[in-house]
């Protein structure tokens, strides 16, 4: 089996990577990435591309499709990858999340690779109702992030054949630790609140709904999409990948942090706006699709991890929320070091 991740070098792929070899340990594994956070590294005595065959260095936005050449799988990890990105580079973030995406899956097709997962997200449900959305349900994208995965899909549907089957994972917000850490996201940033200055601060009222997803539970998400037989789920599927019990009101993901840090403050921002993006979501078909796959790790298990993980570190600084762990400050600061160039291509 030869397996192309493309976009391996962020906070999904080590432990994607770590994931297939251990599943795969005589598979041909390939990264291609444009490189962005490759020092960014956290907890790790060694580089994850260690476990790859070979790590190509590459912009998806000029992909060259001899690469595709014998492999049998490709995952689609490459994003600018969330909101506020999203918001600043908001043409790239087409370009990579969503064009980039649909080019190389033609290329695939016709190359003749039988497999294409795409990591999307639950973000598409956008602001929901009280009650979890399932697949069928409308979509409701809110930023340019969210709107480039629905683009995406809406696209990969009719490329899939009865031989090249197209896996769709919307994914929950991730959390928990990685070689690549990132703390722009929701529970990452309360536990690292909670170590730098026993604090929790909510920037919202708390009450919006987010589904979480421990990071390593999405790799076994992907390994579980790139062997799926098109007898179970259809050529094409797009399904959202996480658990029923991990929707959470932020005050509770809050709430659970302080109850594993001790003396931990939590304080509601109740002069924010109520946040648009609240969605709860059903992961019904997941669990009767992927039965083997299902999230193993917990909230509670999630924390204690990235407390102990991050107090390992070191992490001091009360402003990580400007540090190298977000990854919209590292863009901008490679941009304005004139390392990157306006539209985020490396400037040499
Ligand atoms: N982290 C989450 O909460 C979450 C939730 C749902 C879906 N996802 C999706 O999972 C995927 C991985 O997310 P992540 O958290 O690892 O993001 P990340 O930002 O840590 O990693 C994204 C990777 O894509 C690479 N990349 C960006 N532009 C590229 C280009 N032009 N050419 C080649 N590589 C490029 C970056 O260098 C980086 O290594 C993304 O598609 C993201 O949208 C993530």
């Amino acid at each position: 089996m030869k397996i192309l991740v493309i976009g391996n070098m962020g906070y999904v792929g080590p432990g994607t990577i770590s994931q297939l070899r251990a599943t795969y340990p005589d598979s041909e594994l390939i990264g291609f990435d444009i490189g962005y956070f490759a020092n960014r590294l956290t907890n790790t005595e060694f580089l994850p591309e260690v476990k790859l065959n070979n790590q190509i260095i590459g912009d998806v936005r000029h992909f060259p499709s001899e690469i595709l050449k014998g492999v049998d799988a490709v995952v689609y990890l490459a994003a600018i990858s969330n909101d506020p990105m999203g918001a600043k580079y908001e043409d790239v973030t087409l370009e990579v999340n969503y064009r980039s995406c649909i080019r190389i899956a033609n290329l695939a097709r016709e190359a003749g690779v039988k497999s294409f997962t795409f990591a999307s997200s639950c973000s598409m449900y956008g602001a929901a109702d009280q009650y979890a959305k399932k697949e069928t349900d409308t979509l409701n994208p809110l930023t340019a992030y969210a709107r480039s995965k629905v683009f995406a899909e809406k696209e990969l549907e009719p490329l899939a054949t009865d031989t090249f089957t197209v896996t769709c994972l919307r994914f929950a917000t991730a959390c928990g630790m990685s070689n690549r850490l990132r703390l722009d996201l929701v529970l990452n940033d309360f536990v690292a609140g909670a170590v730098v200055s026993k604090e929790i601060n909510i920037l919202s009222d708390g009450t919006p709904w987010r589904p979480l997803i421990n990071v390593l539970d999405m790799a076994r998400a992907i390994e579980w999409a790139i062997s799926r037989e098109q007898s179970n789920g259809g050529k094409f599927l797009a399904v959202n990948a996480g658990s029923n019990r991990w929707n959470y009101q932020v005050k509770e993901l809050a709430e659970a942090v302080g109850q594993i840090v001790p003396g931990c403050k939590v304080t509601v921002n109740q002069d924010a706006p109520p946040d648009k993006r609240s969605y709860k979501v059903n992961f019904d078909l997941f669990e009767k699709l992927a039965p083997n796959h299902q999230p193993i790790h917990d909230l509670h298990s999630t924390i204690k991890e990235l407390y102990r993980s991050l107090s390992e570190i070191g992490l001091k600084d009360p402003k990580f929320r400007e540090s190298k762990y977000m990854r919209l400050k590292v863009l901008a600061g490679l941009q304005e070091n004139g390392f990157l160039s306006y539209n985020l291509s490396w400037a040499w």
